[in-house]
């Protein structure tokens, strides 16, 4: 049958993704690309904000009147959606159910399904998905491997311990076999995944980490460049950073959401450090690697934020000086501590003129940040093409820069001069190519 995916949320469930679809096609399934070719379609959903949820209930009902109307057959729900509403999914029209932790039974579920059954599969068995696993890549010169899952801090704002489940490490010799799979299938990029990254190994409790991961993948000839993402605060450990520094193949790159400058709040979110352990890390960080850049998530409008909570986040981003900034304005999940013990009492425009200003404030930093990449030369791997005909492509710090060219490749090195910069990617002008 023909499957059309319809992916949401992070880069976690963009690799599930991947592997539904590779494990579909090696059962004889065709993925395609639009979903009038499809006769199922899966929606790998995500529900970390109201919003979120809202988008593909909207899809859910548009495929149920397609489904109506005779144009496919069946639908399926996959992703932390899954977890969250099981059941409830069926009743909207979806003919299978599939758990974020289970999609390595997709195609036993989904057969099930086209024999007429409403199936909610929501077991465990994510150990079953390994480095033997197929995977359908999206992309020819990058690829993410997810090397923990779950998450075990219950920030009481979020929904993803409760759809995730707890941390579970991957073994590192099966991380590794699939790094030199993909090393020998061209892959020059590489991008290891968890929601706690940095938690990597804690609970196989033999001594494995993120840093020694990160050296062991570099000894793939043809893996250049190694990023992970997301790192927790207080899981980055010395270690790891040394290993970015001194590790040629390692991005100098760090996600660190913080999601307040208030200690209040801070406590009150159950992140377990305040703002100045989070500015002192920043500070480690560059006093090892000077250009690291380093992005972050932010949360306004959290229940009691005050003014002068306010004022803290404000001051932070002032003094972190991120080079990326992911604000979202707070958003009650059903079944959270905040969500049940704490009073959603923001106004909705404060909180929206709050995230207003952070955006400015960023943009601005931005605007400075980039003012120092003007001139120089940098080395860039090419992603693909932007809808106007022009090539990108990012540096090791996770900078993206758009060129125009005829004659590059995705996946290939090339080296620009930056001439133009923005608040977001710079331009640059094509100096020489390093090949593939
Ligand atoms: N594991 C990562 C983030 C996972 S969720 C971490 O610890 O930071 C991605 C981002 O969504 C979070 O960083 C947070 O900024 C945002 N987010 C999560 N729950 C939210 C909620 N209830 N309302 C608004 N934003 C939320
Ligand atoms: Fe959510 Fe916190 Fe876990 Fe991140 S660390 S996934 S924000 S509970
Ligand atoms: Fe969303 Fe689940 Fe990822 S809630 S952000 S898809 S972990």
């Amino acid at each position: 049958m023909r499957v059309f995916f319809k992916t949401y949320g992070c880069q976690m469930n963009l690799n599930d993704t991947e592997t539904m679809a590779g494990i579909l096609s090696q059962h004889g399934h065709e993925v395609v690309n639009l979903p009038e070719e499809a006769d199922i379609v899966i929606l790998n959903t995500c529900v970390v904000r109201q919003k979120s949820q809202e988008k593909y209930h909207s899809a859910l009902g548009q495929f149920v009147k397609l489904k109506k109307s005779g144009k496919i057959k069946l639908i399926g729900i996959a992703g932390c959606g899954s977890n969250l509403e099981g059941e409830e999914l069926i009743k909207s029209g979806a003919d299978f159910v599939i758990g974020s932790r289970s999609i390595g039974k997709i195609a036993e579920v989904l057969q099930k399904a086209a024999r007429g059954e409403k199936i909610v599969y929501l077991e465990d068995d994510i150990c079953t998905v390994d480095s033997k696993t197929p995977r359908m890549r999206f992309s020819k010169h990058h690829a993410w491997i997810t090397i923990i899952h779950g998450c075990n801090r219950f920030c009481t704002y979020c929904i993803v311990p409760y759809t995730r489940g707890r941390e579970k490490s991957r073994p590192l010799p099966d991380v590794l076999l699939e790094v030199e799979k993909l090393a020998k299938n061209g892959v020059k990029e590489i991008t290891f995944l968890g929601q706690n990254v940095d938690a990597y190994g804690k609970d196989l409790k033999d001594g494995t980490n993120l840093a020694s991961l990160i050296e062991q993948a570099g000894k793939f000839e043809q893996i250049k460049r190694i990023w992970f993402l997301t790192s927790y605060p207080t899981d980055i450990t010395d270690k790891l950073i040394e290993t970015v520094a001194e590790d040629p193949k390692a991005a100098k790159s760090f996600h660190i959401p913080v999601q307040s400058g208030s200690n209040r709040i801070l406590r009150l979110m159950n992140r377990r450090y305040d703002r100045d352990q989070f500015l002192q890390l920043v500070e480690k960080i560059r006093s090892k690697i000077p250009h690291a850049s380093i992005s972050s998530d932010i949360i306004v409008g959290f229940p009691t934020e005050t003014e002068y909570d306010y004022m803290q986040t404000m001051d932070l981003v002032r003094k972190a000086r991120f080079e990326r900034l992911n604000l979202a304005v707070y958003s009650p999940r059903q079944g959270t501590v905040a969500s049940k013990y704490f009073k959603d009492d923001v106004p909705r425009e404060e909180k929206v003129q709050r995230l207003n200003k952070l955006l400015e404030l960023q943009k601005q930093i931005n605007r400075e940040l980039n003012m120092q990449y003007l001139g120089k030369v940098v080395e860039i791997i090419v992603e693909g093409k932007t809808k106007e005909g022009l090539y990108y492509g990012r540096d090791i710090r996770n900078k993206v820069i758009i060129f125009s060219s005829q004659e590059v490749s995705e996946g290939e090195n090339v080296l620009l001069k930056i001439d133009k910069i923005t608040a977001g990617p710079l331009y640059g002008k094509l100096q020489k190519k390093c090949g593939l």
